[in-house]
């Protein structure tokens, strides 16, 4: 008896890629912009958004919440008239990590929430005493349930919150939640990621008062109430990132349009230091592979390396001339991807959360399996430098955060393709 068809990409490695690719719109701008929609009673609009499962399953999450979604190509319309702060269904909510993101929101405008565990990715067990700490400080009450949270207030009061750690869900809870609240919210230690510049501008465009987006000190004067608004997605750094590597590693030439080179300047110094050719135009970046130093770096928050561009980074350096270290210092479980990599000939240790890795002149084809989302896209990295043929299983956690992947890729010159496998007869 066989099982259900399992889907697998299958790759034969070897080519220069060539060519152009366009960026999509960043996953972790929009999913953020999508829970401050709850904010209002209106009508939103968001243009640029990658057809990603974790917009669907969001959008699945606002079904429950009696949010009216419209999805449709790139746009997305959001009718939040008729939300209530439902109890979704963890299950649906354990899916994606960025599902704790409606508890800001729904905090503010209708002073309750309910929230599953966490979820998302198993590179770290991500908990969410940061988001709590910061949301009771504005009057909050948050109660740990069976397999989640239910968060209340009576009111929400305007707080100074210091963040230990500048935690990129928490200060984006904090800014939705404080968008609402009765006075003035301070922020030390928050994130600077760009996607809360865009979250910032998002809450700004519905008539919110958010200052210093960008930077640790965020001020955000709370307001009686929030109208709809349209904006534009900006484009998916970490997409970018992974398609410059993809270009640097095979010694072909890509041009990235829509690629912005101040939101990518950790990686295009780290190029810097590779010996890798990169050029920034009036609508993208530009990148030419060859052979490749090996380089040291750290992960850290924004604006330094960003840990989500860790494991596709890995996976070029393993035949980078010379030794290599990556230490990651955001996550606590974020090299599994490596065992696959050795599979494929890679010569890497991993010692106290840093991976040491000795360049060998090339890997060869295997069959990997992706366990979370950037896993797999460095897996399909390694296959595309790979000799021989790889098949990758996991495809779904790759759906999670690229859009069309498989076709842009071939476009650019890759031998790859999606496979329906029958499973293993039992
Ligand atoms: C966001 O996750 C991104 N996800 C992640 O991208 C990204 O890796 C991460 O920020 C760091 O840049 C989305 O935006 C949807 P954090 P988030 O709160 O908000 C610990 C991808 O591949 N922490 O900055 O969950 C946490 O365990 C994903 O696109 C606490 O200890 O990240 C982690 O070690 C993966 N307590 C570190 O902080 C808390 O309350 C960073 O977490 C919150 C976080």
């Amino acid at each position: 008896m066989t099982g259900l068809a399992q889907e697998k990409i299958w790759l034969a490695g070897g080519a220069r890629l060539s060519g152009e690719v366009t960026i999509s719109g960043a996953k972790n701008a929009v999913l953020p912009l999508m829970a401050a929609s709850l904010l209002t009673g209106g009508e939103c609009i968001i243009n640029n958004v990658p057809r990603l499962d974790d917009v669907l399953v969001m959008l699945s999450v606002f079904k429950e919440l009696g949010v009216t979604a419209d999805f449709c190509g790139h746009r997305l319309r959001l009718d939040c008239r008729r939300v209530r702060p439902a109890a979704v269904d963890p299950r649906v909510l354990g899916r994606i990590r960025a599902s704790n993101l409606i508890l800001g929101p729904l905090l503010a405008r209708f002073k309750e929430a309910e929230i599953g565990a966490c979820g998302g990715c198993s590179i770290g067990s991500r908990p969410l005493d940061l988001h709590f700490a910061a949301l009771e400080a504005l009057g909050a009450r948050i109660l740990p349930l069976e397999n989640g949270y239910f968060a209340f207030a009576r009111d929400l009061k305007g707080a100074q919150v210091t963040f230990p750690f500048p935690s990129v869900g928490a200060t984006e809870n904090m800014i939705m939640a404080a968008a609402l609240a009765q006075g003035r919210t301070v922020l030390s230690g928050a994130a600077t990621e760009p996607e809360i510049v865009e979250l910032a501008a998002y809450i700004n465009a519905m008539g919110g008062k958010v200052t210093g987006a960008g930077t640790p000190i965020i001020v955000i004067d709370g307001v009686k109430s929030l109208h709809g608004a349209s904006y534009t997605v900006i484009p998916d750094r970490i997409e970018a990132g992974t398609y410059l590597l993809a270009g640097a590693l095979s010694g072909g030439e890509v041009f990235l349009r829509r690629a912005r080179k101040a939101e990518l300047a950790a990686l295009l110094s780290t190029f810097d230091a590779m010996g890798v050719n990169w050029r920034e135009t009036a609508d993208g970046l530009w990148v030419k592979g060859g052979r490749l130093r090996s380089t040291d770096i750290v992960t850290a928050p924004h604006p330094g390396f960003p840990t989500d561009l860790q494991p596709l980074l890995t996976a070029v350096l393993c035949t980078a001339q010379g030794r290599s270290t990556v230490r990651e210092t955001i996550f606590e479980n974020r090299f599994t991807y490596v065992a696959e990599l050795k599979k494929m000939g890679a010569s890497i240790q991993i010692r106290d959360n840093c991976a040491i890795i000795n360049g060998v002149p090339a890997l060869f084809g295997a069959d990997v399996a992706a366990g979370d989302l950037r896993a797999g896209a460095a897996l399909v990295l390694a296959a595309l430098a790979a000799e021989g043929e790889s098949l990758i299983s996991g495809v779904e956690h790759i759906d999670r955060g690229y859009e069309d992947m498989v076709p842009k890729l071939s476009a650019l010159g890759a031998d790859i393709r999606r496979v329906k496998l029958r499973a293993q007869a039992v």
